[in-house]
């Protein structure tokens, strides 16, 4: 079905000839860079050029994955054809995922603006729209309230479709073909990009300003803060006349979707026009969080807030510890202040100590049996805490990251199947790995180029 890996090594100027050769050869790889470059060769056999979405990695997850891929090219630059690999990944995908989108419409404000709060914190919802798609998100109600997704029926059905990356468009202006033409002709909507779960719409946000950095297309740019705009609709919950819901549902307020919103503000405050509303979205939210009582007394944060608006207790998930990172280091480039990178050393060594085994590797409670959500956490958390540690160097990030990375490769890697990188970091390999398992530990190895 697909044709060998040397392809794509190749494709990235690596030698590489054999998929069979003992596990023992690649442990020798310590060069953190030509370990990312190995498991990305694996990683693009997820992706599906008729999607512009890595097979396996649903959604929300295709954002992280570029986001990942984005960081590589920003931290490996002399490496041609990784470059050009990004800039035809991000060129597909924004024409090409907007299709997958699982519940387009939904947040259609003029639409939704019938919904009515009685007061009592129970949003009524008219379903006037016809747009519920089946597309939803939950917390398991067993065991550790993991969050899950729920896909509408038939919509993962897509078959992987391998193909070279050098077949894909890359939109060049130069181009005469008339299907680069029209692509180029089109300007991105925001709304094709939202679902009704804000914390989906605000990873792609941060994945456009990631393809912005790499490639400075303006277009990405703008993308971003189109969706953004169209989050701060959401604003504010009923708890301390701020924060943004989970979802279009308004049923619950959660970390994860304003450390998102938090941290996209203060990204978008160090590129885009309009600075100073970013900024304030960035340090309103900020504000929200810290009296929202999300953190605990160990300084870790926990899922989200109870009806009353307290503190649920739930797991402290290690992408919860990380989205908070990187927007605190952003707000602080844009509109610095002496708490904001204490306050994040201060979360993410409290994270490290919580989520480390004896061995100093990151564990996420869910494991080995993580869903499609849960395989992803961990490489956000570690993706972010790079960003700290370029901020406020800590030696205690270094080893965290250093300690993780060697893990993932000597421990958590199958040679037989390419590399891949499976979900328990500290090993063994738990089978089967896909896209998300995988993508989430490259963050790892992306992030160890760094320190
Ligand atoms: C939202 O509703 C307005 C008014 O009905 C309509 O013009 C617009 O196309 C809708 N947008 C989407 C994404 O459905
Ligand atoms: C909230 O108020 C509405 C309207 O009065 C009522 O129908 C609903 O049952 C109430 N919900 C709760 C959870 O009390
Ligand atoms: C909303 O309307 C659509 C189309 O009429 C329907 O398919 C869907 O089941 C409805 N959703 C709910 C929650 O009633
Ligand atoms: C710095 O940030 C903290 C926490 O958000 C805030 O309470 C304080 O007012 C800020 N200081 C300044 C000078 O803006
Ligand atoms: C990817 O792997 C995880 C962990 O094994 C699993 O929960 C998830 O369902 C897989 N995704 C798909 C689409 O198979």
């Amino acid at each position: 079905m697909y044709p060998s890996f040397l392809v794509h090594s190749l494709l990235l100027g690596i030698s590489f000839t054999s998929n069979t050769y003992a596990q023992s050869l690649y442990d020798s790889v310590s060069d953190p860079t030509k370990r990312a470059e190995f498991a990305l060769s694996r990683l693009q056999i997820w992706y599906n050029s008729g999607t512009g979405l890595w097979d396996t990695t649903g959604w929300w997850g295709g954002a992280n994955v570029m986001t990942m891929i984005a960081n590589l090219a920003k931290i490996d630059p002399n490496n041609a054809q990784l470059q050009d690999l990004a800039r035809r990944v991000f060129a597909n995908t924004i024409v090409q995922a907007p299709a997958k989108n699982p519940q387009p419409g939904i947040e259609n404000e003029t639409k939704r603006r019938r919904d009515v709060d009685p007061g009592n914190g129970t949003f009524t919802l008219f379903n006037e729209t016809g747009l519920e798609s089946g597309y939803t998100k939950i917390l398991n109600p067993w065991g550790v309230h993991e969050p899950v997704t729920v896909f509408p029926l038939g919509w993962d059905a897509d078959e992987g479709q391998y193909v070279d990356v050098q077949s894909l468009r890359n939109f060049a202006p130069s181009s005469k073909d008339a299907a680069t033409q029209a692509a180029l002709a089109t300007t991105p909507n925001p709304e094709d990009w939202l679902d009704g779960f804000y914390d989906d719409d605000l990873w792609w946000a941060l994945a456009w300003i990631g393809a912005y950095d790499v490639t400075q297309k303006i277009e990405y740019l703008q993308l971003a803060e189109g969706i953004f705009g169209q989050v701060t609709k959401a604003w504010p919950t009923r708890c301390g006349n701020g924060g943004i819901f989970w979802s279009w549902k308004k049923d619950y307020m959660n970390a994860i979707a304003n450390e998102l919103f938090l941290s996209t503000a203060a990204h978008l405050a160090n590129r885009a026009q309009n600075k100073d509303t970013y900024v304030e979205w960035a340090e309103l939210t900020l504000q929200w969080f810290l009296n929202s009582g999300m953190i605990n007394d160990q300084g870790t944060i926990n899922d989200g807030l109870t009806e009353g608006c307290a503190n649920n207790g739930f797991q402290t998930w290690s992408y919860n510890q990380g989205v908070i990172l990187g927007g605190l280091v952003e707000l602080n480039k844009a509109a610095p202040n002496d708490t904001y990178l204490p306050l994040a050393s201060k979360i993410a060594k409290a994270a490290i100590e919580k989520l480390s085994d004896d061995n100093g590797v990151i564990h996420d409670v869910c494991e080995p049996g993580c869903g499609g959500d849960g395989t992803q956490f961990k490489g956000v958390f570690m993706r972010n805490l790079q960003m700290l540690h370029e901020a406020a160097p800590d030696d205690a990030f270094t080893d965290s990251i250093k300690t993780n990375a060697d893990s993932i490769w000597l421990n958590n890697r199958n040679e037989n199947e390419g590399n891949t990188l499976s979900v328990v970091w500290s090993g063994p390999f738990v089978s089967p790995a896909n896209a998300s398992t995988h993508s989430s530990a490259m963050d790892v190895l992306v992030a160890a180029i760094s320190v």
